[in-house]
């Protein structure tokens, strides 16, 4: 019986997480993200993932891609930097230098190559800034005892109820769904955004947030994706984990609901929802 306090994410709770932009910014205030992912046939995802991290305000963007990706996001997100891999069709490595960053997020369009885990393992050895973590990443920490194990204290995880099965053995009632999340965001010290209808946020001290916005014309393939870019572009910007997942998961929410309202609920595609981030940023502030 899951009996920790929850809290409904509603705008009275989460507008008050919203930093007003100071006049004498740059770019340098707004912190620089790195996104990772991408593979042959499945560029979308991260690329996806890095218009939605822009438009979540981030002042520096830059992606690693493998090589096939490389024209694509240049011409896709041409406000970003883009680093690619010696390896042409999946991910090998990360880039060597990464204190520059002040969030990762890893795993949209990623692929589960074998170098590819290889190179999760090494990372997770180092001292890393905040990581966000998805989609083949967490398939890849699921399916690899080493990568649980070593999982970075602090990390955000955005698994759909699939991803998260994987993560934690199946769950035999939403009740019990819940215990797993708690279970295994304190044996982790991370925070985990399990995502549907009604997305709950679980964190290391055992609390549940649940989302109040979205909509079903958000069951369509990317819109995890832009999740992702939203929550690495607000981490890097110096919101704290939960304060990003909280701003995250109810403006990805709100943004599909004004794209419902404009465009018909039938008729979403992923890329809608990180078009009207914007809005929804204006409607919360
Ligand atoms: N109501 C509100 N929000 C919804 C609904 C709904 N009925 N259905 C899905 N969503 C939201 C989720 O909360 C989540 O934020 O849409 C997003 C879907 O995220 P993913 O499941 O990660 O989907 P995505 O990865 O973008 O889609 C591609 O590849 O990852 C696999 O199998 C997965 O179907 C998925 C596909
Ligand atoms: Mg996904």
């Amino acid at each position: 019986q899951v009996t920790s306090p929850y809290q409904l994410l509603v705008p009275e709770n989460v507008k008050k997480l919203l930093r007003p932009r100071a006049k004498f910014s740059h770019k340098g205030t707004f912190g620089h993200a790195l996104l990772a992912g991408g593979s042959y046939g499945k560029m979308g995802a991260i690329t996806m993932s890095s218009q939605a991290a822009l438009r979540a305000g981030v002042g520096l963007l830059t992606v690693q891609v493998p090589q096939v990706g490389y024209n694509i996001l240049q011409t896709a997100v041409p406000e970003a930097m883009v680093l690619t891999d010696e390896q042409a069709d999946y991910l090998t490595q990360f880039p060597e230098d990464l204190s520059r960053y002040q969030c990762i997020g890893i795993g949209p369009g990623l692929g589960q190559a074998e170098a590819s885990g290889l190179a999760l393992e090494n990372l997770f050895r180092q001292k890393l800034p905040p990581l966000v973590l998805d989609a083949d990443a967490l398939n890849l920490v699921a399916s690899n005892r080493q990568l649980r194990q070593h999982l970075p204290p602090g990390s955000i995880l955005t698994p759909h109820p699939k991803e998260f099965e994987r993560l934690t053995g199946p769950a035999t009632s939403d009740d019990h769904r819940l215990q797993l999340l708690q279970s295994f965001c304190a044996e982790h010290d991370c925070y985990v955004v399990l995502k549907g209808a009604h997305t709950c946020i679980g964190t290391p001290t055992g609390d549940f947030y649940f989302n109040t916005t979205g909509n079903p014309g958000m069951a369509t393939g990317g819109t995890g994706d832009v999740l992702t870019g939203i929550l690495t572009g607000l981490r890097a910007q110096g919101y704290s984990a939960l304060e990003a997942c909280q701003l995250g998961v109810y403006l990805h929410g709100l943004a599909g609901d004004l794209a419902a309202e404009a465009l018909g609920e039938a008729s979403l595609v992923a890329s809608d929802v990180y078009r009207y981030l914007g809005a929804a940023l204006k409607k919360l502030s």
